[in-house]
């Protein structure tokens, strides 16, 4: 990941969601709020270090698995096949979105989410 508000960006697209599912509402119009640290950053961060270390030790340090990997667009990730779509039809899905910053390490475009704050540093956090 190249920049750390294209990770922010992931990480609301992954979730399904945006920004304030992990950070506090206030966060809308007031930046600093972004700060505010909920249970759900704590999580998050624990994904993360789960990711590194699958990253890691399987796949030689690619950034092969991402958080979108499991959740998919979805705050919890389904643990069982899903039977229906197994042996039903198979359907074309219009709305699939593609994310090419999870091909590989480099990120190719950046998020479209809304309450991305305007003054967006570019610190690298690779
Ligand atoms: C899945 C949870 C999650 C989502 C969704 C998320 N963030 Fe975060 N955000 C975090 C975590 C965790 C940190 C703390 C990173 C760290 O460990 O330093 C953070 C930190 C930040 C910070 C730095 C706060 C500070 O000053 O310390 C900003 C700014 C931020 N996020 C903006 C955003 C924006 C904008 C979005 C929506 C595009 C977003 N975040 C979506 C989890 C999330
Ligand atoms: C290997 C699979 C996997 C990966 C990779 C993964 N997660 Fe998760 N995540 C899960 C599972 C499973 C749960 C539990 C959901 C539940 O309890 O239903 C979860 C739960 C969460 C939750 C709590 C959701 C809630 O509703 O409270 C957050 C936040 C989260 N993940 C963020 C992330 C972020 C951000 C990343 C990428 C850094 C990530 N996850 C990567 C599997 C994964």
């Amino acid at each position: 990941m190249d920049t750390f508000f294209e990770t922010m960006g992931m990480f609301a697209s992954a979730m399904g969601n945006d920004c304030t599912f992990c950070h506090v509402k206030e966060a809308y119009f007031d930046k600093t709020a972004f700060a505010q640290v909920t249970p759900k950053m704590l999580r998050a961060r624990q994904m993360l270090t789960m990711m590194k270390d699958l990253n890691e030790k399987y796949f030689a340090g690619r950034t092969r698995v991402t958080c979108f990997t499991c959740h998919g667009g979805s705050n919890a990730p389904r643990s069982e096949p899903d039977l229906a779509l197994q042996y039903g039809e198979a359907v074309e899905d219009p709305n699939a979105r593609d994310f090419p910053w999870i091909r590989g390490s480099r990120a190719s475009r950046s998020s479209t989410s809304t309450c991305r704050p305007s003054a967006a540093p570019t610190a690298s956090r690779s």
